[in-house]
């Protein structure tokens, strides 16, 4: 089937079902071509949380589908493809988390949104990449636990120096593969480029940025900056909107390593599947969804 007879028929699925798509920057090209929006990963949890459309198709992986869903959960909330997970989010359990609490227990736990359902219900708070720094300047706490990211995590503590940090050791696979040779390499190919970085990157990376932010901060830096050339240090997936919106700039992406294999899962033809039958539903346990709201909620409030 051409891509013209899919866009056609996930409309029509959409209208008829109601059904609103969102998708994040690092979904393949046709996908966010397709989606009613694209965003990082805070304005889509934003979104979520504010649309009047019965159903969500969550154009990302799980735990993304599942804070719409807690976010929403009188909605039906779709993720296309079941197994779309997160290494990262993996990494991290609430058995962890309650282990890193009793250890210190005048620390707040500051759980990335980039984790499971049983760790947001264990924090105090969530954060996204975006707002990371303000959440946890909010915080009365002089310790933070953070989890799961270690890079984002070393990120904030670099930042907010008055506060002590406990971090756990997740880490992104694809941004934690960049390092210090690949900026070098980059950087001798291309001198008069802008170094753009996510701070999901390794402290290497991070040092040599020009500029370090979620995507959606990546995005809007190389639009508002006076430089043509950019090497950009995250999944490349956000090329395309880069290219998209700024087609008199030059964007070279920072490593071929940057490239995360559960968000290129969902294609035009599994996002028609999810439209047309339904699936897949994200449910969640009662209990758990009550307490992992609460984080979500406080990090919208800030
Ligand atoms: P954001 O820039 O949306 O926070 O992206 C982080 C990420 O890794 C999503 O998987
Ligand atoms: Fe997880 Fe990294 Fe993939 Fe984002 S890019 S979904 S953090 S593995």
């Amino acid at each position: 089937m051409t891509d013209i007879k899919y866009a056609s028929r996930i409309k029509a699925a959409k209208e008829k079902s109601g059904a609103v798509i969102l998708a994040h920057y690092y979904q393949l090209p046709e996908i966010q071509d397709l989606a009613d929006h694209v965003g990082d990963s805070f304005a889509l949890s934003r979104l979520a949380a504010t649309l009047d459309n019965e159903v969500i198709v969550f154009c990302g992986v799980g735990f993304m589908a599942e804070s719409a869903k807690l976010l929403s959960p009188g909605k039906t909330v779709l993720l296309p493809v079941k197994d779309a997970g997160c290494p990262m989010a993996d990494m991290a359990g609430a058995e962890d988390v309650k282990k890193l609490q009793e250890m210190h227990p005048e620390a707040a736990v500051v759980s990335y949104v980039n984790s499971t359902t049983e760790v947001k219900a264990h924090s105090h708070i969530c954060c996204t990449s975006s707002n990371a720094l303000r959440v946890i300047r909010s915080l009365p706490h002089g310790k933070i636990i953070f989890v799961p990211d270690k890079n984002l995590g070393a990120y904030a503590a670099e930042q907010v120096p008055e506060k002590e940090f406990i971090l756990f050791d997740g880490h992104c696979p694809p941004h934690n593969e960049t390092n210090a040779e690949d900026v070098a390499r980059a950087r001798r190919a291309h001198p008069d480029a802008r170094l753009l970085v996510h701070p999901e990157c390794p402290g290497d990376v991070r040092r040599e940025a020009d500029f370090i932010g979620s995507t959606a901060q990546i995005i809007a830096h190389a639009g508002s900056s006076s430089s043509m050339e950019f090497i950009i240090g995250t999944e490349e997936g956000i090329l395309h909107p880069l290219r998209t919106q700024f087609p008199e700039k030059t964007f070279h992406l920072l490593s071929h390593e940057l490239n995360c294999p559960d968000m290129k899962k969902t294609t035009a033809r599994e996002l028609l599947y999810s439209l047309e039958n339904r699936q897949h539903q994200v449910h969640l346990d009662e209990n758990l969804a009550r307490m992992a709201r609460k984080p979500l909620e406080r990090m919208l409030s800030v």
